[in-house]
């Protein structure tokens, strides 16, 4: 089975929440809470200035630092962003790009989001892309449009060699911050039209590889169901990766089945 292959990977990611120390403090607690034969990935996502201090506290873990948005230029007059360079800088060897809250509240468009993707391979930071339905589009049946769009804007002019490295992350924005979290039928039902879009946009080997994370009010009771679906390959976590104990309970997950 070709799930066999996909690392899991459970990413946490902090948003406009925490100081430096706490989020150190956070990065260490979880640190120290992972089984040492833990095969599977961790990322951390903390706010911009917090990265220097999580830098620190994972020194030497294998736990991945990533910021939560990347700019698609190197340098110059944009004032508020940073650069890939400035993230790697920062320690960051991973990013989160097209977050559903940067699309709403920052009005990123898919135009803007292909260009970020393109500057993170480019820079060679693993890119952890966002997609999702409002609750109106998915209760007016363009679930999938939706997510087709937003897939074909983003891969736009990049080719498969160059997006191996890519994670897909589906977060139904009805599931977001909300405590609704979509059933694992539907989850998997999404997953599954994401790897069959990515066959259609490169191929099929392409498709079976990419690793599809679930977002959207993913808890410590919750997780192990979720991650017992085929096509789910990890999650993004908000809310709960923000307390050591739920966040690890998560990242610990149980599926009934082998991976
Ligand atoms: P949530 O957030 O787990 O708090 O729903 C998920 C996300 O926005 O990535």
């Amino acid at each position: 089975m070709a799930s066999t292959k996909r690392i899991p990977m459970i990413a946490g990611n902090w948003k406009m929440h925490l100081n430096s120390k706490e989020a150190a403090d956070l990065a260490a607690a979880i640190r120290k809470g992972l089984d040492a034969d833990l095969k599977h990935e961790v990322l951390l996502a903390p706010t911009f200035t917090s990265l220097h201090a999580v830098k620190a506290a994972l020194a030497g873990s294998k736990i991945i630092l990533s910021s939560q948005d990347i700019a698609w230029e190197e340098k110059g007059a944009f004032t508020g962003a940073v650069a890939p360079s400035q993230l790697i800088d920062a320690g960051c060897t991973a990013a989160i790009i097209g977050h559903s809250e940067r699309r709403k509240v920052f009005l990123e468009t898919d135009e803007m989001i292909n260009k970020k993707l393109k500057a993170a391979i480019k820079a060679g930071l693993v890119p952890v892309l966002c997609i999702g339905e409002t609750l109106e589009e998915r209760e007016s049946q363009r679930t999938y449009r939706v997510l087709e769009t937003q897939l074909i804007g983003a891969f736009s002019g990049i080719t498969a060699a160059e997006a191996v490295k890519v994670v897909i992350a589906y977060e139904p924005v009805w599931a977001i911050g909300t405590g609704k979290t979509a059933t694992p039928d539907q989850a998997q039902d999404a997953h599954v039209f994401v790897r069959r879009q990515m066959e259609r946009v490169y191929n099929k080997a392409y498709a079976d590889a990419v690793r599809v994370l679930y977002g959207g009010s993913v808890k410590a009771d919750n997780v192990d169901e979720l991650m017992s679906q085929p096509d789910i390959d990890g999650a993004l976590v908000g809310g709960e990766s923000l307390k050591a104990d739920k966040f690890l309970r998560v990242i610990h997950f149980q599926t009934v089945l082998t991976r």
